[in-house]
């Protein structure tokens, strides 16, 4: 059986990492296997370009070339770690994915769903999450919570205008794709946001 290709999507400071971190050890203690990954990054090529990526050096990246990046850093890690695992049944989780190019990239820097659209198809082929978990918080209340904005990360010093339209991004992405993808309300503590990231979980994928 193949594996299930499950990610973790939402805007900054919304508790992706906390989650992933949950499911990590939830699937340790139940002896279930899963590979976790990073968006950008994953492979040596990716990381290298995660760097790029992030780098207050380069902010003067045009929208177009940050979103080639990504699907660069992306193509990489599709074809040398998500593709072989998951035809080896082993269940690949991956904070961040083509929703987030598309959030990101295609609405909040205006390049356009269509050009997104056909980039992601390009770049990932027949690899489509099989559940996405929507942490579905709004950006004024996940920067609340955070205490403010990490200055020294490129993409999160950006206004919180480009956060809201981030958040709408994703919305889109919500009406275009109801069965895939699963908003969970983050709103709650950790334990409450992990049950109900469990709970839909182990009824959409193999996780047990
Ligand atoms: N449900 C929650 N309630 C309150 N605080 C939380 C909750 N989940 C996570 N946090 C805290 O909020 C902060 C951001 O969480 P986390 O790093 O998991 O978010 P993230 O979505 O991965 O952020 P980023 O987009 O920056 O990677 C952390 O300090 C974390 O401890
Ligand atoms: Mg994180």
């Amino acid at each position: 059986m193949k594996g299930s290709f499950i990610t973790f999507e939402g805007c900054e400071g919304v508790g992706k990492t906390t989650q992933v971190e949950r499911l990590r050890d939830y699937l340790a203690r139940t002896g279930q296997r899963a590979l976790f990954l990073r968006e950008p990054g994953g492979t040596v090529i990716s990381e290298k370009i995660r760097e790029m990526l992030l780098s207050k050096e380069n902010d003067r990246m045009n929208g177009k070339c940050e979103a080639l990046l990504y699907s660069a850093a992306r193509a990489q890690l599709l074809g040398e770690v998500v593709a072989p695992a998951l035809e080896n049944g082993i269940n690949v989780v991956c904070d961040r994915f083509t929703d987030s190019t598309f959030a990101y990239q295609g609405c909040a820097r205006g390049l356009g769903t269509d050009f997104v659209d056909e980039l992601n198809r390009l770049t990932c082929g027949d690899i489509v999450p099989d559940v996405t978990v929507f942490l579905d918080l709004h950006p004024k209340k996940a920067f609340e919570r955070k205490g403010g904005a990490d200055k020294n990360d490129r993409l999160e010093s950006q206004s919180i205008e480009f956060h809201e339209k981030v958040y709408e991004g994703y919305m889109e992405v919500a009406r275009r794709y109801p069965q895939r993808f699963a908003c969970v309300d983050a709103s709650g503590d950790a334990d409450t946001v992990w049950n109900s990231v469990i709970a839909l979980l182990r009824e959409r994928t193999s996780v047990k």
